[in-house]
């Protein structure tokens, strides 16, 4: 860092002390060479030029009547703890002018003060500020940096995941906003569970990719139009573990909890899930979050083959769920932030569907002839 040479014009000095001859004195020294001084002749005037103005260095006397030059010490101390503070005492107050230096003072003079000892110390208290000031604005300035950098790194990592997430729409039949929309569903049932905000943040950017396996799903199964036979249905099940398996080794927090909500997020609380038949708490606690809100999501809303499900319908099959499918806890949690995620509904709408032409028109054709293992693949 280059080093500007002090300009003495736009240093500040305060002068305190109670004997007119002393500040004038010091006052002439300073500001023949160019530096602005402030005079003052007691602590409560002192005091109120602090509050008003900043000041690059204050001299202050210790004996003065009212209030002495150790409680101004003590404020500046306090309040301006950048701005050096150089005590003058008569001769016979040595112990006050160490004293003060135990205190915070940056060094004394006795009095009588000579000009070139002045000088001499004013210079270096001068100079200690400028380090002082100078160690701020760096520190400031590092932290700044810091802090780009870790947001350069984590949109960088967001951006990592969107784009992930976005590879696996193009293959499935999933939507932008059914994507945003479990994750945001996924942190309100989350919130509701009273996960701390940190965890609330991870689940939100981790719950988009819960299906991101379906890309190792052959289109001939993935994208067939009629219903899926028994084998079909169980290599359409391996995106379970296909997603786990890319998403598995990473130090991220944020993949690591996306790898278990992939793997994990069509076990059902009863065990008759897949693919590992978890049962109740063995399946990780995201993972029947996202279960849930992907559920009320998918079926809430239009698809290429069908039409929404009328909610009274979706809530009588989540009640249905309660204690089967679903984690009981979670269900209560869900209700709780249903109307936080309705809202997102209005606000993430679907804007590439094709339109439906009917509820549950193409079921028969469809992946699945009843709506319990239709609702298997979501
Ligand atoms: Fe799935
Ligand atoms: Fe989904």
């Amino acid at each position: 860092m280059r080093r500007l040479k002090p300009n003495p014009s736009l240093t500040h000095v305060l002068v305190v002390d109670d004997e007119s001859a002393v500040r004038e004195v010091v006052c002439l020294w300073l500001e023949r060479l160019g530096y602005r001084c402030s005079r003052a002749d007691s602590v409560a005037s002192a005091a109120y030029l602090l509050k008003n103005q900043a000041f690059d260095v204050v001299t202050s006397d210790i004996t003065m009547p009212g209030k002495s030059g150790i409680e101004l010490l003590h404020l500046i101390v306090e309040e301006h703890p950048e701005t050096p503070v150089l005590m003058l005492t008569a001769n016979s107050d040595t112990q006050s002018a160490i004293q003060a230096l135990t205190q915070g003072a940056y060094g004394y003079l006795l009095k009588p003060v000579q000009r070139e000892e002045f000088l001499c110390q004013f210079t270096k208290a001068l100079e200690h500020r400028r380090l002082l000031v100078e160690n701020r604005e760096y520190t400031t300035l590092l932290e700044w940096k810091v802090s780009e950098q870790t947001r350069a790194i984590r949109s960088a990592h967001e951006e990592t995941i969107q784009r992930l997430v976005t590879a696996s729409m193009y293959r499935d039949d999933e939507t932008g906003g059914h994507i945003k929309r479990t994750g945001i569903g996924s942190a309100l049932v989350a919130q509701a569970l009273g996960w701390s905000a940190e965890q609330v943040e991870l689940i939100q950017l981790a719950a988009p990719m819960h299906d991101v396996g379906k890309v190792g799903i052959p289109d001939a199964i993935l994208r067939k139009p009629g219903k899926l036979t028994e084998v079909e249905y169980s290599v359409m099940q391996t995106h379970a573990v296909i997603g786990a398996k890319m998403l598995a080794g990473s130090l991220s927090p944020v993949l690591q909890m996306a790898e278990q909500i992939a793997h994990f997020h069509h076990e059902r609380w009863d065990g008759a899930g897949y693919p590992e038949r978890l049962m109740g708490e063995e399946i990780p606690k995201a993972a029947r979050i996202l279960a849930i809100v992907d559920f009320y999501d998918a079926l809430m809303h239009d698809r290429v083959y069908r039409k929404a499900v009328p909610e009274d319908i979706v809530l009588e099959m989540i009640d249905k769920g309660c204690e089967t499918h679903f984690d009981p806890e979670v269900v209560v949690a869900f209700l709780e932030a249903l109307p936080a995620i309705r809202a997102v509904s209005v606000c993430e709408k679907d804007h590439e569907l094709a339109p439906p032409t009917s509820f549950f028109p193409l079921m028969a054709e469809s992946r699945m002839s009843e709506v319990d293992s239709w609702v298997g693949t979501l």
